[in-house]
């Protein structure tokens, strides 16, 4: 290889899980398969401007601000990579990075934000390595994601993306894969995903120590079986459009993921009184209306509300906008969609 100044940008948008992705083992090799939507709306913009020949250090900036602290965990992570990216510790890097989204919404930012800088370096790579396919570009963006943050790793790709070894064709632990579009029903190519911002603080307990409490966490192993197995009634339910189904399972993984939390030693809890004022609106107008909107929880108090574009949608909005902004911090609610 051989290094020269150059400056890249990349875009990557963020992802929410369906089948929970929490317990992991050395290298970020996860304990059980995942599969979520990537979001349309929710991204991350990063420039990477890189000076060749210069000692080895990393300045980021998000929206404009110069953050040390991600800058130094931007310098682990390249000196983690370097076997897989040889000349990244030649030079010098000044990282630029914004999101769409509002900072701290509970909205995967670490996802976004890895895969753009994993975009950005396969750039590089392709430019001081040489030239590789697209499909094999992506996959090892995927990789490298992956390393920095495990569900980073799905953001890489549109639509539904699997990662861990399970029965979906060609999926793997080191890296994510699209779910095959012609095994999926139309009615879940076009799809609402409404976050609520319950609460906007950090939150009490990182992800990363959250995976770490699963290796102590007696229903562990229970939950990684349960995970893989789910991965059969969703390959049928996405190829049926079974939207009931689809429902239940969606719901009782995102339950599952808090339950985890709760049965830790240290216990925590992530959701707040808000998340299950929300969650039992939901189930009433499920039961009064019987539409189709529903909710998944990442490892935070926010909700996400799903509901597809079928016709219901105009009611549910509705519904979202009277019944349930009151539950917000500050009214606030991010409006995103899968379409594809
Ligand atoms: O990628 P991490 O290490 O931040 O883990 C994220 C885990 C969840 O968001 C809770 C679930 C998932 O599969 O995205």
């Amino acid at each position: 290889f051989t290094v020269q100044n150059q400056t890249v940008s990349e875009s990557c948008p963020s992802n929410i899980a369906l089948i929970k992705y929490w317990g992991k083992y050395d290298n970020q090799i996860p304990a059980n398969p995942s599969i979520s939507y990537t979001l349309n709306h929710c991204k991350t913009n990063t420039t990477v401007e890189f000076s060749a020949n210069e000692t080895f250090s990393v300045q980021t900036f998000l929206a404009g601000n110069e953050e040390p602290k991600f800058a130094a965990k931007i310098e682990k992570y390249f000196t983690n990579i370097e076997q897989y990216l040889p000349w990244i510790l030649k030079g010098k890097y000044v990282i630029r990075t914004e999101n769409t989204f509002p900072h701290s919404s509970g909205i995967a930012s670490s996802a976004s934000g890895f895969g753009a800088i994993a975009k950005c370096l396969m750039n590089l790579d392709e430019i001081f390595s040489g030239k590789t396919s697209e499909e094999e570009s992506l996959r090892k963006a995927s990789f490298l994601a992956r390393l920095g943050s495990g569900s980073a790793c799905r953001s890489l790709y549109n639509g539904l993306v699997v990662w861990g070894e399970c029965q979906v064709k060609e999926s793997s632990d080191l890296f994510a894969v699209q779910y095959p579009n012609d095994e999926i029903h139309e009615i879940f190519k076009d799809f609402n995903d409404w976050v609520l911002l319950i609460h906007e603080g950090e939150k009490s307990v990182s992800s990363t120590v959250g995976h770490g409490l699963m290796n102590t966490n007696p229903y562990a192993d229970r939950r990684f079986q349960e995970a893989r197995e789910n991965f059969g009634p969703m390959k049928e339910i996405l190829a049926a459009g079974d939207l009931p189904r689809f429902i239940k399972l969606v719901e009782h993984e995102a339950l599952t993921l808090h339950a985890m939390m709760m049965m830790s030693d240290p216990a925590f809890i992530l959701m707040k009184t808000g998340t299950l004022e929300v969650i039992n609106k939901i189930w009433d107008f499920r039961k009064e209306t019987g539409l189709s909107l529903f909710f998944t929880l990442d490892a935070g108090a926010n909700v996400h509300l799903l509901f597809p574009n079928n016709g219901s949608e105009k009611t549910i909005k509705l519904f979202i906008e009277t019944e349930l902004l009151q539950y917000t911090q500050n009214g606030g609610v991010v409006k995103d969609m899968m379409r594809f």
